[in-house]
Protein backbone atom coordinates (compact mmCIF):
# COMPACT_ATOMS: atom_id res chain seq x y z
CA UNK A 1 0.00 0.00 0.00
CA UNK A 2 1.58 3.57 -1.16
CA UNK A 3 1.32 5.39 1.74
CA UNK A 4 2.87 8.57 3.71
CA UNK A 5 5.14 7.86 6.42
CA UNK A 6 6.92 9.57 9.30
CA UNK A 7 9.75 7.89 10.51
CA UNK A 8 10.80 9.87 13.60
CA UNK A 9 14.12 8.30 15.62
CA UNK A 10 14.84 9.22 18.65
CA UNK A 11 17.38 12.09 19.08
CA UNK A 12 20.66 10.76 20.12
CA UNK A 13 22.60 13.48 22.78
CA UNK A 14 25.70 14.65 21.23
CA UNK A 15 27.51 13.99 24.09
CA UNK A 16 29.34 10.71 23.31
CA UNK A 17 30.32 7.82 20.58
CA UNK A 18 27.12 6.35 20.60
CA UNK A 19 27.63 1.91 20.56
CA UNK A 20 25.44 -0.65 18.93
CA UNK A 21 22.63 -0.82 21.51
CA UNK A 22 21.96 2.54 19.83
CA UNK A 23 21.86 1.09 16.65
CA UNK A 24 20.01 -1.48 17.26
CA UNK A 25 17.68 0.03 19.44
CA UNK A 26 16.23 3.01 17.47
CA UNK A 27 18.82 3.73 13.78
CA UNK A 28 18.81 0.38 12.08
CA UNK A 29 15.44 -0.45 12.60
CA UNK A 30 14.06 2.73 11.60
CA UNK A 31 15.94 2.46 8.66
CA UNK A 32 15.00 -0.98 7.47
CA UNK A 33 11.33 0.06 7.87
CA UNK A 34 12.24 3.29 5.73
CA UNK A 35 13.77 1.28 3.49
CA UNK A 36 10.84 -1.31 2.82
CA UNK A 37 8.12 1.73 2.50
CA UNK A 38 10.35 3.58 0.04
CA UNK A 39 10.58 0.17 -1.95
CA UNK A 40 6.63 -0.48 -1.66
CA UNK A 41 6.11 3.04 -3.13
CA UNK A 42 4.99 4.99 0.11
CA UNK A 43 6.00 8.72 0.65
CA UNK A 44 8.71 8.32 3.33
CA UNK A 45 10.13 11.02 5.59
CA UNK A 46 13.47 10.14 7.83
CA UNK A 47 14.06 13.03 10.34
CA UNK A 48 15.95 13.12 13.75
CA UNK A 49 19.16 14.85 15.09
CA UNK A 50 21.66 15.43 17.60
CA UNK A 51 19.64 16.36 20.76
CA UNK A 52 22.04 19.37 22.34
CA UNK A 53 20.23 20.32 25.41
CA UNK A 54 19.90 18.60 28.67
CA UNK A 55 22.41 18.10 31.79
CA UNK A 56 23.46 15.43 29.61
CA UNK A 57 25.39 17.80 27.16
CA UNK A 58 26.03 20.71 30.28
CA UNK A 59 27.61 17.45 32.48
CA UNK A 60 29.87 16.39 30.43
CA UNK A 61 31.11 19.69 28.98
CA UNK A 62 31.94 20.60 32.49
CA UNK A 63 33.69 17.77 32.71
CA UNK A 64 35.53 18.24 29.41
CA UNK A 65 36.23 22.14 30.06
CA UNK A 66 34.36 23.16 27.01
CA UNK A 67 31.40 24.69 26.02
CA UNK A 68 27.99 22.75 25.35
CA UNK A 69 27.85 23.85 22.22
CA UNK A 70 31.23 22.56 21.61
CA UNK A 71 30.38 19.38 22.43
CA UNK A 72 27.49 19.26 20.28
CA UNK A 73 29.73 20.33 17.48
CA UNK A 74 32.16 17.63 18.09
CA UNK A 75 30.01 14.95 18.90
CA UNK A 76 27.73 15.80 16.16
CA UNK A 77 29.68 15.50 12.66
CA UNK A 78 30.91 11.89 14.33
CA UNK A 79 27.11 10.85 14.48
CA UNK A 80 26.98 11.78 11.15
CA UNK A 81 29.63 9.59 9.86
CA UNK A 82 28.15 7.02 11.66
CA UNK A 83 24.76 7.18 8.97
CA UNK A 84 26.98 7.33 6.24
CA UNK A 85 28.84 4.43 6.83
CA UNK A 86 26.10 2.33 7.51
CA UNK A 87 24.03 3.60 4.95
CA UNK A 88 21.11 4.66 7.38
CA UNK A 89 19.01 7.14 5.16
CA UNK A 90 17.63 10.03 6.89
CA UNK A 91 16.04 12.66 5.13
CA UNK A 92 17.62 14.98 7.62
CA UNK A 93 19.86 14.79 10.72
CA UNK A 94 20.02 17.69 12.14
CA UNK A 95 20.31 19.45 15.83
CA UNK A 96 18.12 20.97 18.62
CA UNK A 97 20.50 24.16 18.20
CA UNK A 98 19.09 25.21 15.01
CA UNK A 99 17.36 28.47 15.42
CA UNK A 100 14.40 26.76 13.63
CA UNK A 101 14.33 24.34 16.41
CA UNK A 102 13.99 27.27 18.98
CA UNK A 103 11.10 28.70 16.75
CA UNK A 104 9.21 25.68 16.27
CA UNK A 105 9.51 24.92 20.08
CA UNK A 106 9.01 28.39 21.59
CA UNK A 107 5.75 28.57 19.46
CA UNK A 108 4.45 25.44 20.50
CA UNK A 109 5.27 26.48 24.40
CA UNK A 110 3.07 29.33 23.40
CA UNK A 111 0.46 27.75 21.69
CA UNK A 112 0.25 25.35 25.38
CA UNK A 113 0.55 28.55 27.63
CA UNK A 114 -1.89 30.55 25.47
CA UNK A 115 -4.72 27.35 25.92
CA UNK A 116 -3.84 27.02 29.48
CA UNK A 117 -1.87 23.39 28.96
CA UNK A 118 1.20 25.46 30.85
CA UNK A 119 0.43 27.45 34.07
CA UNK A 120 3.24 29.28 36.30
CA UNK A 121 3.96 27.91 39.56
CA UNK A 122 6.56 27.00 42.34
CA UNK A 123 8.20 24.28 43.38
CA UNK A 124 11.18 23.53 45.64
CA UNK A 125 13.94 22.21 43.76
CA UNK A 126 17.35 20.76 44.76
CA UNK A 127 19.92 24.01 45.13
CA UNK A 128 23.68 22.87 45.85
CA UNK A 129 25.04 25.19 48.79
CA UNK A 130 28.61 24.98 48.02
CA UNK A 131 28.26 25.60 44.05
CA UNK A 132 25.14 27.90 44.83
CA UNK A 133 23.33 26.52 42.07
CA UNK A 134 20.28 25.09 41.43
CA UNK A 135 20.85 20.87 40.37
CA UNK A 136 18.49 20.26 37.90
CA UNK A 137 18.18 16.69 36.96
CA UNK A 138 21.08 14.75 36.26
CA UNK A 139 22.99 17.11 38.36
CA UNK A 140 21.47 15.15 41.35
CA UNK A 141 22.03 11.19 41.75
CA UNK A 142 20.63 9.45 44.85
CA UNK A 143 17.69 6.46 45.43
CA UNK A 144 15.33 5.66 43.39
CA UNK A 145 12.07 6.01 45.77
CA UNK A 146 10.21 3.11 43.12
CA UNK A 147 12.90 0.23 42.69
CA UNK A 148 15.65 0.95 45.46
CA UNK A 149 18.28 1.56 42.79
CA UNK A 150 21.01 3.58 44.22
CA UNK A 151 22.41 5.07 41.22
CA UNK A 152 19.38 6.99 39.89
CA UNK A 153 19.83 10.07 37.97
CA UNK A 154 17.50 13.22 38.86
CA UNK A 155 15.37 12.75 35.55
CA UNK A 156 15.15 8.95 35.36
CA UNK A 157 15.84 5.77 36.70
CA UNK A 158 18.40 3.63 34.85
CA UNK A 159 17.23 0.43 36.20
CA UNK A 160 13.35 1.02 36.28
CA UNK A 161 12.65 3.43 33.44
CA UNK A 162 10.29 5.24 35.54
CA UNK A 163 10.61 9.01 34.91
CA UNK A 164 11.75 11.27 38.18
CA UNK A 165 11.76 14.55 40.09
CA UNK A 166 14.78 14.88 41.38
CA UNK A 167 13.08 16.02 44.77
CA UNK A 168 11.61 12.81 45.17
CA UNK A 169 15.21 10.81 45.25
CA UNK A 170 15.86 9.32 48.57
CA UNK A 171 19.90 10.42 50.08
CA UNK A 172 20.18 12.95 47.14
CA UNK A 173 23.63 14.14 46.06
CA UNK A 174 24.88 16.72 44.22
CA UNK A 175 26.93 15.76 41.26
CA UNK A 176 28.88 18.49 41.09
CA UNK A 177 30.14 18.61 45.01
CA UNK A 178 28.97 15.82 46.61
CA UNK A 179 27.41 17.84 48.76
CA UNK A 180 23.87 17.20 50.48
CA UNK A 181 21.59 19.50 48.56
CA UNK A 182 18.99 21.45 50.05
CA UNK A 183 15.76 22.48 48.94
CA UNK A 184 15.03 26.04 47.55
CA UNK A 185 11.74 27.63 45.50
CA UNK A 186 12.10 28.14 42.44
CA UNK A 187 9.36 29.13 39.78
CA UNK A 188 8.91 27.20 36.42
CA UNK A 189 6.33 26.14 34.03
CA UNK A 190 4.52 23.10 34.46
CA UNK A 191 2.71 21.10 31.49
CA UNK A 192 -1.06 20.10 33.47
CA UNK A 193 -0.47 16.23 32.07
CA UNK A 194 -2.79 15.08 34.28
CA UNK A 195 -6.11 16.48 32.16
CA UNK A 196 -4.91 14.49 29.27
CA UNK A 197 -4.71 10.91 31.60
CA UNK A 198 -8.39 10.27 30.29
CA UNK A 199 -7.76 11.05 26.63
CA UNK A 200 -4.35 9.22 26.59
CA UNK A 201 -6.14 6.08 28.25
CA UNK A 202 -8.48 6.18 24.95
CA UNK A 203 -6.54 6.83 22.63
CA UNK A 204 -3.93 4.47 23.80
CA UNK A 205 -6.35 1.39 24.58
CA UNK A 206 -7.62 1.84 20.71
CA UNK A 207 -4.06 0.63 19.63
CA UNK A 208 -4.24 -2.55 19.16
CA UNK A 209 -1.51 -3.83 17.54
CA UNK A 210 1.13 -1.65 19.79
CA UNK A 211 4.06 -3.74 21.23
CA UNK A 212 2.65 -5.18 24.23
CA UNK A 213 5.46 -3.81 26.79
CA UNK A 214 5.06 -0.45 25.09
CA UNK A 215 1.57 -0.15 25.55
CA UNK A 216 1.54 -1.63 29.22
CA UNK A 217 4.30 0.70 30.17
CA UNK A 218 2.18 3.67 28.77
CA UNK A 219 -1.06 2.80 30.87
CA UNK A 220 0.83 1.77 33.96
CA UNK A 221 2.09 5.45 33.75
CA UNK A 222 -1.39 6.85 33.48
CA UNK A 223 -2.25 4.60 36.42
CA UNK A 224 0.28 4.94 38.63
CA UNK A 225 -1.16 9.09 38.58
CA UNK A 226 0.97 11.40 36.55
CA UNK A 227 2.08 14.59 38.53
CA UNK A 228 1.74 17.97 36.50
CA UNK A 229 5.73 17.94 35.23
CA UNK A 230 8.02 21.50 34.88
CA UNK A 231 8.41 22.03 31.52
CA UNK A 232 11.34 24.52 32.47
CA UNK A 233 14.43 24.39 34.28
CA UNK A 234 16.97 26.60 36.28
CA UNK A 235 19.67 25.66 34.14
CA UNK A 236 21.64 28.66 31.37
CA UNK A 237 21.70 26.33 28.43
CA UNK A 238 18.68 25.25 26.55
CA UNK A 239 15.89 26.89 24.57
CA UNK A 240 15.22 30.25 25.89
CA UNK A 241 11.90 30.48 27.80
CA UNK A 242 9.50 32.98 25.32
CA UNK A 243 7.39 34.43 28.49
CA UNK A 244 10.28 36.75 30.20
CA UNK A 245 8.68 36.46 33.53
CA UNK A 246 10.66 33.54 35.32
CA UNK A 247 14.00 35.73 35.63
CA UNK A 248 16.64 34.69 33.87
CA UNK A 249 18.86 31.31 34.17
CA UNK A 250 16.01 29.74 32.88
CA UNK A 251 15.40 27.35 29.99
CA UNK A 252 12.85 24.97 28.56
CA UNK A 253 13.60 21.46 29.76
CA UNK A 254 15.82 19.18 27.35
CA UNK A 255 12.46 16.85 27.10
CA UNK A 256 10.26 19.86 26.20
CA UNK A 257 12.31 20.72 23.28
CA UNK A 258 13.70 17.14 21.78
CA UNK A 259 9.97 15.45 21.35
CA UNK A 260 9.36 19.09 19.16
CA UNK A 261 12.93 17.80 16.95
CA UNK A 262 10.28 15.44 15.30
CA UNK A 263 8.27 18.14 14.32
CA UNK A 264 10.90 21.09 13.93
CA UNK A 265 13.04 18.98 11.54
CA UNK A 266 10.02 17.96 9.25
CA UNK A 267 9.88 21.65 8.80
CA UNK A 268 13.29 22.46 8.30
CA UNK A 269 13.26 19.64 5.53
CA UNK A 270 11.08 21.06 3.59
CA UNK A 271 12.35 24.61 4.00
CA UNK A 272 14.84 22.91 2.00
CA UNK A 273 12.66 21.93 -1.13
CA UNK A 274 10.76 24.09 -3.25
CA UNK A 275 7.51 23.16 -0.93
CA UNK A 276 8.09 24.77 2.29
CA UNK A 277 4.46 23.52 3.52
CA UNK A 278 5.60 20.07 2.42
CA UNK A 279 5.86 19.24 6.30
CA UNK A 280 1.94 19.40 6.74
CA UNK A 281 1.72 16.39 4.35
CA UNK A 282 3.03 14.62 7.32
CA UNK A 283 1.46 16.37 10.13
CA UNK A 284 -1.45 17.24 9.58
CA UNK A 285 -2.95 15.14 6.99
CA UNK A 286 -4.81 12.57 9.25
CA UNK A 287 -3.98 10.18 7.06
CA UNK A 288 -0.33 10.04 7.35
CA UNK A 289 0.99 7.61 9.48
CA UNK A 290 3.69 8.15 12.13
CA UNK A 291 6.30 5.86 13.84
CA UNK A 292 8.61 6.46 16.08
CA UNK A 293 11.82 4.15 16.63
CA UNK A 294 12.91 4.86 20.28
CA UNK A 295 14.79 2.28 22.70
CA UNK A 296 12.35 1.98 26.09
CA UNK A 297 13.75 4.29 28.50
CA UNK A 298 12.34 6.51 25.81
CA UNK A 299 8.75 5.32 26.24
CA UNK A 300 7.26 7.62 29.00
CA UNK A 301 8.36 10.66 26.46
CA UNK A 302 6.62 8.86 23.19
CA UNK A 303 3.66 7.45 24.33
CA UNK A 304 2.92 9.89 27.02
CA UNK A 305 4.65 13.17 27.67
CA UNK A 306 4.53 14.18 23.31
CA UNK A 307 0.88 12.64 22.48
CA UNK A 308 -0.42 14.93 25.66
CA UNK A 309 1.25 17.98 24.04
CA UNK A 310 0.22 17.29 20.81
CA UNK A 311 -2.90 16.71 21.91
CA UNK A 312 -2.94 20.14 23.77
CA UNK A 313 -1.46 22.08 20.91
CA UNK A 314 -3.86 20.41 18.36
CA UNK A 315 -4.42 20.04 14.63
CA UNK A 316 -1.14 17.60 14.46
CA UNK A 317 -1.10 13.88 13.72
CA UNK A 318 -0.01 11.61 17.36
CA UNK A 319 2.03 8.82 16.89
CA UNK A 320 0.51 5.50 14.97
CA UNK A 321 2.77 3.30 16.77
CA UNK A 322 6.02 3.55 19.13
CA UNK A 323 7.88 0.46 18.24
CA UNK A 324 10.41 0.61 20.96
CA UNK A 325 12.84 -1.49 21.16
CA UNK A 326 14.27 -3.49 24.73
CA UNK A 327 18.31 -3.33 25.29
CA UNK A 328 20.89 -4.98 23.71
CA UNK A 329 23.11 -5.83 26.02
CA UNK A 330 27.04 -7.05 25.80
CA UNK A 331 27.52 -10.26 28.04
CA UNK A 332 24.85 -9.72 30.00
CA UNK A 333 25.43 -5.56 30.38
CA UNK A 334 23.61 -3.10 28.72
CA UNK A 335 25.96 -1.10 27.02
CA UNK A 336 25.41 2.34 27.90
CA UNK A 337 27.60 5.73 26.99
CA UNK A 338 27.92 6.66 30.45
CA UNK A 339 29.09 3.22 31.72
CA UNK A 340 31.14 3.02 28.83
CA UNK A 341 30.52 -0.19 27.46
CA UNK A 342 30.39 -1.50 24.12
CA UNK A 343 32.86 -0.24 21.64
CA UNK A 344 31.43 2.48 19.10
CA UNK A 345 29.14 2.36 16.30
CA UNK A 346 32.47 3.94 14.45
CA UNK A 347 34.72 1.11 15.77
CA UNK A 348 32.35 -1.75 13.91
CA UNK A 349 32.23 0.33 10.81
CA UNK A 350 35.72 0.29 10.63
CA UNK A 351 36.45 -3.57 10.82
CA UNK A 352 33.19 -4.51 9.33
CA UNK A 353 31.40 -4.63 5.80
CA UNK A 354 28.22 -1.85 6.94
CA UNK A 355 25.92 -5.07 5.14
CA UNK A 356 27.46 -7.64 7.88
CA UNK A 357 27.40 -5.14 10.52
CA UNK A 358 23.75 -4.33 9.72
CA UNK A 359 22.95 -8.06 9.27
CA UNK A 360 24.21 -8.97 12.58
CA UNK A 361 22.47 -6.23 14.64
CA UNK A 362 19.03 -6.91 12.21
CA UNK A 363 18.89 -10.90 13.61
CA UNK A 364 19.28 -9.67 17.07
CA UNK A 365 17.20 -6.77 17.39
CA UNK A 366 15.58 -6.93 20.95
CA UNK A 367 12.20 -6.11 19.76
CA UNK A 368 10.50 -8.47 22.53
CA UNK A 369 13.30 -8.95 25.30
CA UNK A 370 16.92 -8.00 25.96
CA UNK A 371 18.62 -9.55 23.77
CA UNK A 372 22.53 -10.51 24.18
CA UNK A 373 25.21 -9.78 21.69
CA UNK A 374 29.12 -10.76 21.57
CA UNK A 375 31.94 -10.21 19.09
CA UNK A 376 32.29 -13.98 18.87
CA UNK A 377 27.95 -13.85 17.76
CA UNK A 378 28.61 -10.83 15.21
CA UNK A 379 31.46 -12.78 13.62
CA UNK A 380 29.46 -16.34 13.58
CA UNK A 381 26.25 -14.84 12.28
CA UNK A 382 28.51 -13.48 9.63
CA UNK A 383 30.18 -16.23 8.88
CA UNK A 384 27.50 -19.38 9.60
CA UNK A 385 24.75 -17.37 8.24
CA UNK A 386 25.00 -14.44 6.08
CA UNK A 387 28.17 -15.43 4.22
CA UNK A 388 27.26 -19.46 4.40
CA UNK A 389 23.68 -19.13 3.38
CA UNK A 390 23.81 -16.07 0.99
CA UNK A 391 27.05 -14.90 -0.02
CA UNK A 392 27.50 -18.99 -0.97
CA UNK A 393 24.30 -19.08 -2.61
CA UNK A 394 25.10 -16.44 -4.92
CA UNK A 395 28.40 -16.79 -5.84
CA UNK A 396 28.11 -20.60 -6.91
CA UNK A 397 24.43 -19.62 -8.72
CA UNK A 398 26.30 -17.11 -10.59
CA UNK A 399 29.85 -18.20 -11.29
CA UNK A 400 28.27 -21.53 -12.62
CA UNK A 401 26.33 -19.75 -14.61
CA UNK A 402 29.15 -17.14 -15.70
CA UNK A 403 31.69 -19.63 -16.72
CA UNK A 404 29.46 -22.22 -18.50
CA UNK A 405 27.18 -19.58 -20.32
CA UNK A 406 29.79 -17.01 -21.42
CA UNK A 407 28.77 -14.83 -18.67
CA UNK A 408 25.09 -14.78 -19.42
CA UNK A 409 22.27 -15.88 -17.57
CA UNK A 410 21.30 -19.46 -19.13
CA UNK A 411 18.11 -19.61 -21.42
CA UNK A 412 15.54 -22.02 -19.82
CA UNK A 413 14.09 -25.23 -21.10
CA UNK A 414 10.45 -26.28 -19.62
CA UNK A 415 10.28 -25.69 -15.88
CA UNK A 416 9.12 -28.58 -13.69
CA UNK A 417 7.25 -28.06 -11.51
CA UNK A 418 9.37 -28.35 -8.96
CA UNK A 419 10.92 -25.26 -10.35
CA UNK A 420 7.47 -23.27 -10.46
CA UNK A 421 7.08 -24.16 -6.52
CA UNK A 422 10.69 -22.68 -6.04
CA UNK A 423 9.75 -19.45 -7.71
CA UNK A 424 6.33 -19.40 -6.34
CA UNK A 425 7.51 -19.91 -2.80
CA UNK A 426 10.14 -16.63 -3.36
CA UNK A 427 7.09 -14.58 -4.08
CA UNK A 428 5.57 -15.93 -1.35
CA UNK A 429 8.36 -15.28 1.05
CA UNK A 430 8.33 -11.80 -0.11
CA UNK A 431 5.03 -11.05 0.54
CA UNK A 432 5.29 -12.68 4.38
CA UNK A 433 8.64 -10.32 4.49
CA UNK A 434 6.27 -7.25 3.29
CA UNK A 435 3.94 -8.46 6.44
CA UNK A 436 6.37 -8.71 8.62
CA UNK A 437 8.10 -5.24 8.52
CA UNK A 438 5.34 -3.76 7.79
CA UNK A 439 4.32 -5.19 11.25
CA UNK A 440 8.02 -3.63 12.76
CA UNK A 441 8.70 -7.52 12.84
CA UNK A 442 12.21 -6.97 11.54
CA UNK A 443 13.54 -9.90 12.81
CA UNK A 444 11.14 -11.98 11.42
CA UNK A 445 11.28 -10.00 8.13
CA UNK A 446 15.11 -11.05 7.92
CA UNK A 447 14.70 -14.38 8.60
CA UNK A 448 11.58 -14.89 6.50
CA UNK A 449 14.43 -13.80 3.52
CA UNK A 450 17.02 -16.11 4.65
CA UNK A 451 14.67 -18.91 5.30
CA UNK A 452 13.93 -18.47 1.23
CA UNK A 453 17.46 -18.51 0.70
CA UNK A 454 17.98 -22.25 2.81
CA UNK A 455 15.18 -23.37 0.17
CA UNK A 456 17.03 -22.46 -2.63
CA UNK A 457 20.43 -23.53 -1.37
CA UNK A 458 18.00 -27.05 -0.71
CA UNK A 459 16.89 -26.93 -4.54
CA UNK A 460 20.28 -27.30 -5.98
CA UNK A 461 21.41 -29.96 -3.68
CA UNK A 462 18.81 -32.14 -5.21
CA UNK A 463 18.84 -30.40 -8.90
CA UNK A 464 22.55 -30.50 -8.77
CA UNK A 465 23.00 -28.19 -11.29
CA UNK A 466 26.36 -28.90 -11.98
CA UNK A 467 26.26 -32.37 -12.46
CA UNK A 468 23.83 -31.60 -15.28
CA UNK A 469 26.29 -29.85 -17.05
CA UNK A 470 27.43 -32.22 -18.58
CA UNK A 471 24.68 -34.85 -18.69
CA UNK A 472 21.70 -32.65 -19.31
CA UNK A 473 22.61 -29.43 -19.98
CA UNK A 474 19.12 -28.23 -21.18
CA UNK A 475 18.30 -29.13 -17.37
CA UNK A 476 21.38 -27.16 -15.78
CA UNK A 477 20.31 -24.56 -17.81
CA UNK A 478 16.84 -24.18 -16.73
CA UNK A 479 18.12 -24.92 -13.01
CA UNK A 480 19.88 -22.50 -13.22
CA UNK A 481 17.71 -19.73 -14.64
CA UNK A 482 15.23 -20.81 -11.75
CA UNK A 483 17.76 -20.33 -9.15
CA UNK A 484 18.61 -16.45 -11.00
CA UNK A 485 15.16 -15.74 -10.62
CA UNK A 486 14.97 -16.89 -6.49
CA UNK A 487 18.44 -14.84 -6.23
CA UNK A 488 16.76 -11.68 -7.55
CA UNK A 489 13.63 -11.79 -5.22
CA UNK A 490 15.20 -12.99 -2.03
CA UNK A 491 17.67 -10.01 -3.14
CA UNK A 492 14.44 -7.24 -2.75
CA UNK A 493 13.78 -8.93 0.39
CA UNK A 494 17.18 -8.31 1.76
CA UNK A 495 17.46 -4.68 0.14
CA UNK A 496 16.00 -3.13 3.14
CA UNK A 497 18.40 -4.94 5.19
CA UNK A 498 21.28 -5.60 2.91
CA UNK A 499 21.68 -2.09 0.84
CA UNK A 500 24.98 -2.10 -0.11
CA UNK A 501 25.28 -5.46 -1.31
CA UNK A 502 21.54 -5.69 -2.68
CA UNK A 503 22.86 -2.52 -5.33
CA UNK A 504 26.25 -4.52 -5.74
CA UNK A 505 24.13 -8.10 -6.87
CA UNK A 506 21.83 -5.94 -9.17
CA UNK A 507 24.96 -4.91 -11.11
CA UNK A 508 26.21 -8.90 -10.77
CA UNK A 509 22.90 -10.24 -12.17
CA UNK A 510 22.70 -7.23 -14.93
CA UNK A 511 19.85 -4.94 -13.79
CA UNK A 512 21.74 -1.91 -12.04
CA UNK A 513 21.56 -1.29 -8.93
CA UNK A 514 18.87 -0.32 -7.59
CA UNK A 515 15.54 -1.81 -6.51
CA UNK A 516 12.28 0.19 -8.03
CA UNK A 517 9.63 -1.66 -6.56
CA UNK A 518 8.59 -4.77 -3.79
CA UNK A 519 8.54 -7.46 -6.47
CA UNK A 520 10.93 -9.96 -7.87
CA UNK A 521 12.55 -8.53 -11.39
CA UNK A 522 12.44 -10.91 -13.61
CA UNK A 523 15.75 -12.11 -15.01
CA UNK A 524 15.76 -12.92 -18.84
CA UNK A 525 17.71 -15.58 -20.20
CA UNK A 526 20.57 -14.01 -22.22
CA UNK A 527 21.09 -11.32 -19.88
CA UNK A 528 24.49 -10.66 -19.23
CA UNK A 529 25.72 -10.74 -16.30
CA UNK A 530 27.96 -8.23 -14.69
CA UNK A 531 31.34 -9.55 -12.64
CA UNK A 532 30.77 -12.08 -10.30
CA UNK A 533 32.58 -11.65 -7.11
CA UNK A 534 31.97 -12.39 -3.35
CA UNK A 535 29.60 -10.39 -1.80
CA UNK A 536 30.72 -10.79 1.58
CA UNK A 537 33.70 -10.95 3.25
CA UNK A 538 34.17 -14.34 5.59
CA UNK A 539 35.56 -12.81 8.74
CA UNK A 540 39.13 -14.29 10.51
CA UNK A 541 38.21 -15.21 14.42
CA UNK A 542 40.42 -11.97 15.53
CA UNK A 543 38.44 -9.68 13.14
CA UNK A 544 36.78 -7.96 16.27
CA UNK A 545 40.03 -8.53 18.61
CA UNK A 546 41.86 -4.96 18.06
N1 LIG B 1 18.31 12.35 23.81
C1 LIG B 1 17.42 11.37 24.34
C2 LIG B 1 18.17 10.13 24.76
O1 LIG B 1 19.24 9.90 24.27
C3 LIG B 1 16.38 10.96 23.34
C4 LIG B 1 15.57 12.09 22.86
S1 LIG B 1 14.38 11.52 21.79
C5 LIG B 1 13.42 12.87 21.53
O2 LIG B 1 17.65 9.39 25.59
F1 LIG B 1 12.35 12.51 21.05
F2 LIG B 1 13.17 13.46 22.61
F3 LIG B 1 14.06 13.69 20.74
ZN1 LIG C 1 13.88 2.88 39.71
Amino acid sequence: MTERILVAVAWPYASGSLHLGHLGGAYLPADIFARYHRLAGSDVLMVSGSDAHGTPITVKADEEGLTPAEVVNQYHPEILGYWEALGISFDLFTTTMTENHAAVTQDVFLRLLEKGHLVKGTSTQFFDPEAERFLPDRYVEGTCPHCGYTGARGDQCENCGRTLDAVDLIEPRSRLTGATPVLRETEHYFFKLPEFAEPLRAWLESKTTWRRHVKNWALGMIEEGMPERAMTRDIDWGVEVPVDDLGPGKRIYVWFDAVIGYLSAAKEWAAGTDDPDAWKRWWEDPAALSYYFIGKDNIPFHTVIWPAMLMGYGGLNLPTDVPANQYITFKGQKASKSAGVGKSIGWYAERLQPDALRYAIASVLPEQNDTDLSDEDIIRRVNEELVATWGNLVNRVLSLSERNFEGKVPEPGQLTPTDEALIASIDKALGTAADHIEAVELRAGLRTAMDAASEVNAYLNSEEPWKALKEDPDRARTVLWAAIQAISGIRVALTPYLPWTSARLGEMLGIGPDVSAWNRPEIAGGTRLGEVTPLFDKLEPDALDG
